[in-house]
């Protein structure tokens, strides 16, 4: 019989695998990317921003973990194009796609600049397309994939000021819902995660002392979550083997926020 490591190894072991992580840089991305590299995957950390693309290669590989970086504008599909073909030279193909970059603003309602809409669409969601588009294209002939999309509670449920971060984030839940049934008999499987409140860049901005009150009335643990929560689940819907079964699916990692009446 096996060990029980043996048997948890061959559910959620990622050894031999590629993953390539899209706003690899940031916090929550950073925070996946180190997580499949400790289950064994190569990680191609990609994002527009030298540095923390640079910063988070040099911390994956003082874990240990193989790894590079690359240097990628979502909104452009050349740019994406490049990646790909980078990552496929140095990992030998893709399996895993993590779709992380994201940008966010916020405004009333009345005061949403319909430019800075636009960007946040042009990230959010057309990079998320896109980025599905290019790296789907190899992945049918190179024997399937599995890609990962980041959604948010928002996705699903009203917030306030985020008109345009909640839109693009239910267009990446839809997004993702299609193709994975547009792919499923490719062996190509697709998910996203849709994360509570983890503060990092992109929204502590907009955490004032009354809108951390509401988040933490409407989460029932009361509290933020850590990036490393998101790590498990994001393993389970990525893993060929654990994961086999789920396309199509948002898994909401939130505190209850999600299912919370306030
Ligand atoms: N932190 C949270 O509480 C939370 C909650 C729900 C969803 N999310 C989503 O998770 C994802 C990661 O967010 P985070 O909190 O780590 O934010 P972050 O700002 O730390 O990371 C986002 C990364 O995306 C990169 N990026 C932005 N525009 C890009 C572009 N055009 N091309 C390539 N890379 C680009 C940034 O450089 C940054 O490194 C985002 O999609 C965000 O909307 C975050």
């Amino acid at each position: 019989m096996a060990s029980s490591a043996e048997y948890l190894n061959g559910l959620f072991g990622l050894a031999g695998q590629t993953a390539v992580v899209i706003g690899g840089g940031g916090a929550l991305g950073l925070c996946l990317g180190t997580g499949l590299g400790k289950a064994g995957a190569k990680i191609v950390v990609a994002d527009c921003r030298k540095a923390q693309c640079d910063e988070a290669v040099a911390r994956l590989k003082a874990e240990g973990i193989e790894a590079i970086g690359i240097e990628v504008n979502v909104t452009d599909k050349q740019s994406l194009c490049a990646l790909r073909d980078e990552a496929i030279a140095w990992g030998g193909k893709v399996d895993m796609l993590v779709n992380c970059a994201g940008i966010n603003a916020g405004t009333s309602f009345l005061d949403v600049d319909a430019d800075v809409w636009d960007k946040i669409m042009a990230v959010n969601l057309k990079g998320t397309m896109l980025s599905c588009q290019v790296f789907i294209e190899k992945m049918l002939t190179s024997g399937g994939g599995s890609i990962l999309n980041i959604g948010s509670v928002n996705s699903d449920k009203p917030l306030s000021r985020v008109f345009a971060y909640a839109a693009s984030k239910a267009g990446v839940v839809n997004l993702t819902a299609n193709i994975a049934q547009e792919f499923a008999e490719k062996g190509i499987r697709c998910n996203a995660i849709c994360p509570g409140f983890f503060p990092a860049e992109q929204n502590r901005k907009l955490l004032d002392e009354k809108r951390v009150e509401n988040i933490m009335r409407g989460t029932p643990m009361r509290r933020y979550g850590d990036p490393n929560e998101l790590v498990a689940t994001a393993i389970l819907l990525l893993s060929k083997n654990a994961g086999s079964y789920i396309t199509g699916a948002a898994f909401y990692v939130d505190g209850g926020f999600t299912c919370s009446w306030f």
